[in-house]
């Protein structure tokens, strides 16, 4: 099986702490053949796995834009960022990285960006868990950026207008027909005085509520001091409830 998993939600609900908190239930289950892929311009995943990546996909397709006009016009574009994945790829003894970055210049991004989301087509193949961290808010699934993606979490915290983006982003899929697609709501860094509103809400909309995540002084510790999340403790709440999610859903 090939499992690709996205994070989706309102601006730092916790989407990529759940994403990070992912990889490592995966890991610590023993799975293998992952590779994370941070599509968010204003990565986080590298900071939270303690992870340093040199080159971004960005910064690949920057340096073709540079040199677009000194390039014959028969020049295999598509082949030429496939070769450079490689090099951008962060091969590690237990996951791979790949960090989209930024499109830091001007111009038009639609051709690279068509060839890139391609290879990422084929790219997944070769793995068995694909976890993609999505950036904050709809656009991604408005441009099918998230294609791949066949397991979305969209993650609120307990607020009206977390509830209200997952209820979007929701909507935005079925409008868009993504029907092969399953989409899960989880309530992230919630005392248990707003679960029953959350659950009534997710009743009352159709959201397909997977659990509830408490707030975790430890996840909040670790980000400040910069510790990768990949060395929590098991007996860590935030884990316990993630690693409790995927086994409903994934595992
Ligand atoms: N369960 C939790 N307990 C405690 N702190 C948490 C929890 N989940 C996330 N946080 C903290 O909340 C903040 C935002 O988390 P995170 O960066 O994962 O959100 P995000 O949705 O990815 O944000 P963005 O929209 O900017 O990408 C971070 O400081 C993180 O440590
Ligand atoms: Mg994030």
């Amino acid at each position: 099986m090939n499992y690709v998993i996205g994070s989706s939600g309102k601006g730092g609900t916790g989407k990529s702490s759940f994403m990070a908190l992912s990889l490592k239930v995966l890991l610590d289950q023993g799975k293998k053949h992952i590779l994370m892929v941070d599509a968010d311009p204003d990565s986080n995943i590298p900071d939270l796995l303690d992870t340093p990546v040199q080159k971004t996909v960005g910064d690949v397709c920057c340096d073709l834009m540079d040199r677009m006009s000194q390039l014959p016009p028969d020049f295999n574009k598509k082949s030429h960022i496939e070769s450079q994945l490689f090099e951008v790829l962060y091969e590690g003894d237990a996951f791979d990285l790949l960090v989209m970055g930024a499109l830091e210049r001007e111009g038009c991004f639609c051709y690279i960006n068509t060839a890139l989301t391609s290879i990422l087509d084929n790219y997944i193949g070769n793995y068995e868990y694909t976890l993609m961290d999505m950036p904050a808010g709809l656009e991604h699934i408005a441009r099918r950026t998230d294609r791949n993606v066949d397991h979305l979490y969209v993650i609120t915290d307990a607020s009206k207008m977390g509830l209200l983006t997952a209820l979007r982003i929701k909507e935005l899929s079925q409008k868009l027909k993504i029907e092969f697609r399953k989409v899960y709501l989880v309530a992230n860094r919630i005392t248990e005085s707003a679960q029953e509103y959350i659950q009534q809400y997710a009743e009352k909309n159709g959201l397909n509520l997977m659990g509830f995540i408490p707030t975790d002084p430890l996840v909040q510790e670790y980000n400040l001091v910069g510790r990768s999340l990949l060395e929590l403790p098991k007996d860590s709440s935030a884990y316990q409830a993630v690693s409790e999610i995927l086994t409903k859903t994934i595992l």
